[in-house]
């Protein structure tokens, strides 16, 4: 066989694993870049097995044989540096284009709904004006009717308030992407990098959500200790978020609260004790039994105080996180579970921001 042949019939060889490669790759749904090299691989090892078949080189030695071994040097330098040239290259301001394009879609997105959120209520707000001008009126006109035009106007209060900012909320949570690392309903984190937070309604004041988001030093989830030591949660929302936006995200939180998906208990740093107090215990029969899954439920009796409650363990363990303030110290705790009362007082010295807050209560059951 001729050189001339070798070479057509391992290069149609090259041709066929290279195309069987390139037809691989598109169903593996490689991009095409990557579909060129391994076309270009065949190719490169079809040479390769060409070369062994080539008629053998008149050795060649002295100078002759230097100048051949620069001469090669130079060729396979050009083809090297000319080829690899020739690839895509990576350049950042493309990627950054990319970015930024996505950035301004969700932007373009977000910006009309936010000016028809602020129409509606600018809208609302006129149309409650109009409608207290006319109740002054029908007042001035029949007083008689004064009782009724009053619930009438109350009625007519536009109700949709609440509601829009915890949708705007929801839309924050969303524009920020605290989705990456927390679960809400399920939804995000496939790596578990962040805590649940379908119950941090129950444990986080709107105020404490606030802070927990413009600076996450300021108290870590239960269990996530590693996590907040290594700062895991961005510091960064401080810079980006607005005032609006951080009111409406942790308006939107303080809605979740779904008791049945574990949410960590908040652990409020050394320095931040003041925020709140530990109702623990045992709950247990006659005979020292443990009872499990009994609800113990605190609540501090003042005024918008919030009953928080907890189930008890295997064990019979509960443990019940309340709101406490500084200024809470010496108020009543009412501890209830199964039908048993007991009441507490919050004791604390409110200078104290180390040792933890806590009082134990045990219940034993009767039954
Ligand atoms: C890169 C991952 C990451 C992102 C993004 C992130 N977080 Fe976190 N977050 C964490 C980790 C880890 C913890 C637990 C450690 C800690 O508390 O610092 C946490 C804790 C929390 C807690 C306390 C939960 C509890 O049970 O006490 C809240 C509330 C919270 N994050 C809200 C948010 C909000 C709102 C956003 C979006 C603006 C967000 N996080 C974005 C990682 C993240």
């Amino acid at each position: 066989m001729t050189f001339m042949k070798i070479i057509l019939k391992k290069g149609v060889v090259g041709i066929v694993v290279g195309g069987i490669l390139v037809a691989l790759a598109k169903a593996l749904a490689f991009p095409p870049v990557f579909q060129a090299m391994f076309f270009t691989y065949a190719m490169l090892g079809a040479a390769v097995f060409i070369l062994l078949d080539a008629p053998p080189v008149k050795p060649v030695s002295g100078v002759k044989a230097l100048i051949a071994l620069v001469v090669f040097y130079a060729i396979l330098s050009v083809v090297y540096v000319g080829g690899a040239s020739l690839w895509p290259q990576y350049d950042p301001e493309v990627e950054k284009g990319k970015i930024a394009k996505l950035l301004k879609a969700k932007r373009a997105k977000v910006l009309p709904e936010r000016e028809r959120l602020d129409e509606s209520l600018r809208q609302a707000e006129a149309l409650e004006a109009k409608l207290r001008s006319l109740t002054a009126r029908l007042n001035r006109l029949a007083p008689a009717a004064s009782p009724d035009a009053g619930t009438f106007a109350d009625s007519l209060k536009p109700t949709s308030g609440p509601m829009t900012l915890v949708a705007r909320g929801q839309e924050v949570y969303d524009l920020y992407e605290c989705y990456n690392c927390h679960k809400i309903g399920g939804k995000g984190s496939v790596k578990k990098r962040g805590p649940k937070l379908d119950n941090i309604g129950s444990l986080l004041t709107i105020e404490d959500l606030k802070k927990k988001v413009l600076d996450p030093a300021y108290l870590y989830a239960e269990g996530f200790e590693k996590q907040h030591k290594k700062g895991q949660m961005p510091d960064k929302y401080k810079d980006l978020m607005s005032d609006e936006e951080v009111n409406a995200l942790a308006a939107y939180m303080s809605t979740l609260k779904n008791p049945a998906v574990e949410t960590p208990r908040p652990v409020f740093l050394k320095t931040q004790v003041e925020h709140g107090f530990i109702v623990y215990g045992y709950v247990r029969d006659r005979l020292g039994k443990p009872l499990p899954g009994v609800e113990v439920k605190a609540t501090p009796l003042k005024k918008h105080g919030h009953a928080a409650s907890a189930k008890a363990n295997e064990q019979g363990y509960y443990e019940i996180f309340i709101h406490l303030h500084n200024e809470d110290a010496g108020v009543r705790i009412a501890v209830s579970a199964g039908g048993l009362q007991k009441e507490i007082v919050a004791n604390y010295d409110p200078n104290d921001k180390v040792a933890k807050r806590q009082a134990t209560v045990d219940f034993m059951s009767p039954s």
